[in-house]
């Protein structure tokens, strides 16, 4: 077996002066914050985390909100470095990280599509040869040619995900985003990722939903706190997860 994500003892620290842009609110709604901000001091995140993910496999990130998951999947994305500790990615990587991310709120649905797909990694005769099957998955077509500044969030994360169906990426890595879809959407993506993961794409996998992460992964890390709480196989996981938040 071949890892193709590893987390070594990894602790990440968001330093306090990214929330500045808040200044007076932040002062007045959440002064404990900003004071330790004049302080200098930083922001937990998540601490000492280590595991491994091999290729193939399909792994879901569950815990309760501000435990850290979206932080871990930013780290694997490579849109942010670990404070400390170190962290292995091979392969190519596609991402849905938050909703409209990577998107130009000026540019129309089409443009963002062109943008996106590249940035990805496919090659204009591919992008080419595909559009018309992204289209047709965003199931958009009337706002297509519309600045994405009018879209919904259902209708941003359907942009978003069309996509990432249409590209050929070796680790598929999803947040959240898509519980803003509508239940018919929501199932093709579910139909999408499983094919991925048919095809051997890698798939690490943040969800609330414990049915939709019980239907896809084989493996589940429970973060809790900012560390690692439990990690092993999918249905004991959430069985404890589920006791634990009972
Ligand atoms: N840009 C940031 N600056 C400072 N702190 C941050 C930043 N982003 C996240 N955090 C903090 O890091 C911790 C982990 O956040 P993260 O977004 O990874 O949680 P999460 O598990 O994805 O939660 P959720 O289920 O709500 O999406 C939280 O306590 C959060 O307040
Ligand atoms: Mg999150």
């Amino acid at each position: 077996m071949e890892s193709v994500i590893e987390f070594r003892n990894v602790t990440k620290r968001y330093p306090l002066y990214h929330h500045i842009g808040s200044g007076i609110k932040e002062l007045i709604f959440n002064p404990r914050r900003a004071l330790s901000l004049l302080s200098g001091r930083s922001y937990l995140a998540i601490e000492d985390i280590s595991f491994e993910i091999q290729k193939g496999e399909s792994v879901a990130l569950i815990g309760r909100n501000g435990a850290g998951k979206s932080t871990s999947l930013g780290l694997v994305a490579g849109v942010m470095k670990p404070t400390s500790g170190t962290v292995k990615v091979i392969g190519r990587v596609a991402s849905m990280l938050e909703l409209g991310g990577g998107f130009h709120p000026e540019l129309t649905g089409r443009e963002n599509i062109r943008l996106n797909a590249i940035l990805l990694g496919l090659r204009r005769k591919e992008l080419k040869n595909r559009l018309d099957r992204i289209i047709e998955f965003s199931e958009l077509k009337e706002f297509i040619d519309e600045p994405i500044r009018v879209y919904s969030s259902g209708m941003l994360a359907k942009l978003g995900f069309s996509v990432i169906s249409q590209v050929d990426p070796d680790i598929l890595i999803i947040d959240e985003v898509l519980a803003v879809g509508d239940i018919a959407f929501q199932r093709k993506c579910m139909e999408t990722i499983n094919d991925f993961k048919k095809k051997g794409v890698t798939i690490l996998f943040v969800s609330h939903n414990l049915a939709d992460v019980k239907n896809i992964c084989d493996r589940v890390i429970w973060i809790e706190d900012h560390k690692l709480r439990e990690i092993g196989e999918s249905s004991s996981v959430i069985a404890s997860y589920k006791e634990a938040m009972a």
